[in-house]
């Protein structure tokens, strides 16, 4: 496996057997060491569990770390544009931070964030795709403009952890928040169950759709895999019979970039909060969030501290899938030493 960009370029079989090796090693089987060889971290916005877990699992596996932040005090600003002068803010080309991080770490790992600024350029997930270009290593995603493998590696483990059933029903909620928020969860999260083969219902207001390019990609999937792909906005028919119930909330594609006119579109849908209610509704459903989330406004106390929420497990399954993934990755460069460049995602969103 050279890196992972986002899980819909894998395998259902492939993504089973990551998801069956995290379980193992929940169970406390021994991972494998790789001496000597080093994992790069390279972070352009904050993070807990992703930092946490990639540390520990590199660790696990015997790996030397080389940790990097971007921002004010951190690595250089990074311009990702061909032929840009670049006389602004960013002082490097990742045509040259990329190969340089990669002559010293053998797989690199990157969390990059949508701007929000210009959907044009989010949908091209720049940062990423400059250091799956140029690294000349395995690059794994830690969270991009558009997707959050690891995480949806860790969700699906957490749903067979929990006895989930394959063609259960699960929802992708939309949830009201203060601040319009990237949509690499969601995306991530819809793939996912699409690829397990649920019944996935994707349950958002008007306006919050996600891009046609993913609901056509998940809609395949979950063709390929016996599961089904509803978008509604709905509530109560979303809700019943549902096994696990995913929130999120995420900035509206009509509004990308304008602050102002998403804060009045989201305006009234303060009541997108999910609740004990919410969850009576479905059939003794699992509660599902990637982490950070604000209590009372995402979801309620009642919800997060009641029976249905498997919000911490979730958050530990990202150490034991991302031990697996690194596992995997490390294993295949043993056949494989040098990458030469990964610049085609094999799911290109156009704007
Ligand atoms: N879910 C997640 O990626 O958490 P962090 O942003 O804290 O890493």
């Amino acid at each position: 496996m050279n890196g992972l960009y986002h899980l819909g370029e894998r395998s259902a079989r492939e993504v089973e057997a990551l998801v069956a090796r995290a379980l193992e090693l929940r169970s406390g089987a021994a991972p494998r060491r790789f001496d000597g060889k080093a994992l790069g971290l390279l972070f352009f916005n904050p993070s807990l569990r992703t930092q946490a877990s990639f540390q520990r699992a590199a660790g696990k596996l015997g790996l030397d770390l080389v940790q990097l932040q971007g921002g004010a005090g951190g690595v250089w600003g990074i311009e990702c544009e061909d032929g840009a002068v670049m006389d602004g803010a960013n002082a490097e080309h990742v045509r040259e931070a990329a190969p340089v991080l990669g002559r010293f770490v053998d797989v690199l790992c990157i969390r990059a964030f949508a701007g929000i600024k210009s959907l044009e350029s989010d949908l091209r997930d720049p940062l990423l795709n400059g250091f799956r270009r140029f690294a000349g290593v395995p690059v794994v995603n830690m969270e991009s403009a558009l997707w959050h493998p690891c995480q949806a590696l860790a969700d699906w483990a957490t749903l067979d952890q929990y006895g989930i059933p394959q063609r259960a029903k699960f929802v992708l909620t939309w949830a009201w928040h203060p601040k319009p928020l990237p949509q690499a969860v969601p995306n991530s999260t819809l793939t996912m169950a699409a690829q397990r083969g649920m019944e996935v219902v994707l349950l958002r207001p008007r306006g919050y759709d996600l891009h046609p390019t993913v609901i056509e990609n998940a809609r395949s999937l979950a063709a390929r895999s016996g599961g089904s792909l509803t978008i509604t906005d709905d509530r109560a028919s979303a809700l019943a019979g549902a096994s696990a119930v995913y929130a999120k909330s995420w900035a509206s594609l009509d509004t990308w970039g304008d602050l102002e006119a998403e804060t009045q579109q989201r305006a009234p849908l303060r009541d997108w909060c999910v609740s004990a209610e919410w969850m009576r509704q479905t059939s003794h459903a699992r509660f599902l969030h990637c982490l950070p989330v604000r209590r009372n406004v995402v979801v309620r106390d009642e919800v997060l501290d009641g029976p249905w929420s498997v919000v911490v497990d979730q958050a530990e399954n990202r150490l034991h899938a991302q031990t697996a993934l690194l596992e995997t990755v490390f294993t295949a460069l043993e056949r494989t030493p040098r990458v030469r460049s990964q610049a085609r995602p094999s799911l290109e969103i156009q704007p």
